[in-house]
């Protein structure tokens, strides 16, 4: 542990490097580099960039630091590529192609890098691991930096996996865990104003380098140590995916019981111990976080000796859930072979082009196996579908979609999909049967079409 008076020369030395006096205020810059530049680090970056700090990119893949270096965000993400493009006129983001250059002009290093799932659902930790090695070999000069994994890694990992590399290489280091909570399609707003900043931290000093980073941002900041700030991101997406599950499990016993969902939810967010956000039913959550980070804690309590049965459940749930979209359609269409489907939002959700466990897989996959033929549409994701489920056929708008269609799902929450009317499925479906899977549709407005939604 570091005296007061070294975290504070620390301190100095790391932040303020330069002072920028803008019309109103003077701020702090700070020296960044962000290590993985896919979704979570491309936003930060800019995001970082936006706040006035002078950062450098890096990413192992060579065509997305080029794209990127270009002003061409790899992935769509509402207001990117203009940060992105302001970003890099203004030369306060740079792409570089080597670790060295990216650490030669930094005291603060993200860890931005995937932590994708074993076959066995399990936490894969060897891109951190990789990421870490490489930062660490690149950092030679002595000179002491702060290191943060903004990746979703599980409790313990920065200790077991981080820490370990860095310390064999001798160098010396600060260690910091600041996990991320982005939404897809709104990443770069919430990275601009999030809802809290989490640090878990190695010791005070390192909270200090931290907070000043985010200073000019208006949130409340809760420091923690390492393993609370892991536990933190994990107990989020867990209680969130948790939370669509339990509205589903209502939903669907709304169905037996025969009321409607809506009204149930509105009489129980009256209870201040329960609030209506994330308790939409449908066909379940999908994305590159909920379904991996919640099998992820099941392994490891599993292999821990603790088996987490209702995190299990939320899974199983979530993994059948689909299933009710299309026993809609079926039970207004009879056998679905040889039927026409229009399959509307094939990305995981609305505002996205992500299709990574999109609910539209298992629908298009199952549709396919009863013989339907389905179309589908969406506004960004066509081409990561096609390669996922090759098998149904692309439209190039909502109404080529909806055009002679037997039957109709709503897969994501695009917004052009929730100004679809009546009209527009009565006049361009060979039988306007509609199940809205995302619950953006009002069914009073629904008339003249066989309209159907979960709960
Ligand atoms: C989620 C979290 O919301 C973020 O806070 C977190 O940072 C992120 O994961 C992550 O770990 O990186 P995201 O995956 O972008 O963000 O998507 P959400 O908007 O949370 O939606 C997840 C899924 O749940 C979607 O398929 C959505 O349609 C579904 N959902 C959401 C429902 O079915 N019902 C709801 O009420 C809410």
């Amino acid at each position: 542990m570091c005296s007061p008076i070294q975290e504070l020369d620390e301190l100095r030395k790391n932040l303020p490097t330069t002072f920028i006096a803008g019309p109103r205020l003077r701020r702090n810059v700070a020296t960044v580099s962000i290590v993985g530049l896919g979704p979570v680090g491309l936003t930060t970056a800019v995001a970082f960039a936006t706040q006035g700090h002078q950062v450098t990119g890096i990413d192992i893949d060579e065509r997305r630091r080029s794209e990127v270096a270009r002003g061409e965000p790899p992935f769509y993400e509402k207001g990117l590529e203009g940060g992105l493009k302001r970003a890099l006129r203004q030369k306060r983001l740079k792409i570089v192609d080597r670790m060295e250059d990216a650490l030669r002009a930094s005291t603060i290093v993200f860890l931005c890098v995937g932590t994708p799932s074993k076959p066995d659902g399990s936490m894969d930790d060897g891109p951190l691991r990789d990421a870490t090695k490489s930062v660490a070999n690149a950092w030679r000069d002595g000179k002491a930096r702060t290191l943060v994994v903004k990746s979703t890694v599980l409790p313990g990992t920065v200790e077991s996996v981080v820490r370990p590399v860095l310390e064999a290489a001798g160098v010396p280091f600060r260690i910091a865990v600041n996990p991320e909570f982005l939404r897809e399609g709104r990443a770069l707003e919430d990275a601009l104003r999030p809802d809290r900043i989490v640090l878990g931290v190695d010791r005070p000093g390192t909270a200090r380098i931290l907070r000043a980073l985010y200073r000019s941002v208006r949130s409340p900041v809760l420091v923690t140590d390492v393993r609370t700030a892991e536990s933190v991101k994990y107990a989020t997406n867990a209680l969130l995916a948790s939370k669509v599950s339990l509205a589903n499990e209502l939903a669907n016993l709304c169905d037996y019981f025969g009321v409607e969902y809506d009204e149930v939810l509105r009489g129980v967010a009256l209870d201040p111990r329960i609030n209506a956000q994330f308790l939409v039913p449908g066909v379940g959550f999908g994305g590159s976080c909920f379904p991996k980070d919640v099998r992820a804690l099941v392994a490891a309590g599993t292999a821990n000796g603790y088996r987490p049965e209702l995190f299990e459940a939320v899974l199983a749930l979530n993994d059948r859930q689909y299933g009710r979209a299309i026993a809609l359609l079926e039970k207004e269409l009879g056998d679905l072979a040889g039927r026409r489907i229009a399959l509307l939002g094939l990305a995981f959700k609305g505002n996205t082009d992500d299709v990574r466990e999109s609910r539209a897989v298992p629908i298009a996959r199952d549709l396919v196996a009863r013989g339907a033929m389905v179309v589908g549409y969406d506004p960004a994701a066509m081409d990561g579908f096609s390669k996922l489920v090759p098998d149904v056929r692309r439209a190039k708008s909502v109404e080529e979609a909806l055009k002679g269609a037997d039957g109709c799902i709503l897969q994501a929450d695009w917004p052009a999909f929730s100004r679809l009317t009546a009209k527009d499925f009565v006049k361009l479906m060979a039988s306007p049967v509609v199940v809205d899977g995302r619950r953006i549709l009002d069914p009073k407005k629904m008339k003249g079409v066989r309209f159907h939604r979960i709960g």
